[in-house]
């Protein structure tokens, strides 16, 4: 799928990730960006259409569904990461509430539009998808559970035709990681991987260099394998094939 001509909803545009890839699907041509953030923004590209989407407001969700007829891509970026040690209930659910439960809304929201185009989602999760780091655990519980979704939203929505990629991102050099002083890609680096990875169908994306390190055991490896089996049942032939 090239990204010249489509419609693109980013979640979290407004900073970080999100903001790059807004700039990244503009720089390749997409015809229509809708800028899903908290705060209102100004974006200087009339191909910009700003949003107010806190995708933990169910209302907020419906009344953006409401206004775009055409999606071809969905970018579920919105996300949350705070330092904890699993104390505490009520960090977890903050966790859940934007990262897993607002990724599955906006995607159920937009799944008539997403259908009709046979479109992609494209799921911004984390490499502690895989592997918890235990500085933010609650984070990484949220992640997991959120690929988790990615994975059985693949396989049945296969038969619609829809495409849905995780992207399992590693350390990036945003506002979320400030203060973390490691190996850090840029935003820039890391939309322009996605983009790519989406472009040549991949549908566990690794857009930096500590992901890439992991991803050919990951393709390769027995829970993948697992995942492809499982899905099969539940696929009709042609899109199992
Ligand atoms: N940076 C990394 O190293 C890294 C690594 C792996 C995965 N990721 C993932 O990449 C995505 C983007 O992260 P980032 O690094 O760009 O972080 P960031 O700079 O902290 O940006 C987070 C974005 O999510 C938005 N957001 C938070 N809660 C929201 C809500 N309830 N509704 C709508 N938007 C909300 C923020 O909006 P406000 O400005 O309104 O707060 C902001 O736009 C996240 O899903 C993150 O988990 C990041």
């Amino acid at each position: 799928m090239t990204i010249a001509g489509k419609t693109i909803l980013v979640t979290g545009a407004n900073r970080g990730i999100g903001q790059a890839l807004v700039a990244e699907a503009l720089s390749r041509g997409a015809e229509r960006v809708y800028a899903g953030t908290r705060r209102s923004l100004a974006h200087p590209d009339a191909r910009v259409t700003p949003m107010a989407l806190d995708v933990t407001s169910a209302a907020q969700i419906q009344a953006a569904a409401g206004h775009v007829d055409t999606l071809d891509i969905l970018i579920n970026n919105a996300g949350l990461a705070l330092y904890d040690d699993l104390s505490d209930r009520e960090v977890l659910e903050r966790h859940l509430a934007v990262n897993l439960f607002g990724t599955y809304a906006v995607t159920q929201a937009f799944l008539p539009q997403l259908a009709r185009a046979k479109g992609a989602i494209v799921n911004n999760l984390s490499l502690m998808a895989l592997a918890p780091l235990p500085l933010t655990p609650a984070y990484a519980v949220s992640k997991a559970a959120a690929f988790n979704l990615t994975q059985s939203l693949r396989a049945l929505l296969a038969g619609q035709g829809v495409r849905v990629h995780a992207v399992l991102t590693g350390p990036t050099d945003t506002d979320m990681t400030k203060g973390f002083e490691i190996p850090k890609a840029s935003p820039e680096y890391v939309a322009r991987a996605i983009f790519d990875a989406v472009d040549n169908g991949e549908e566990d994306i690794f857009p930096d260099p500590a992901s890439a390190s992991v991803a050919g055991s990951w393709r390769n490896g027995a829970a993948k394998e697992l995942e492809r089996q499982n899905a099969a049942l539940v696929q009709p032939p042609s899109a199992a094939a």
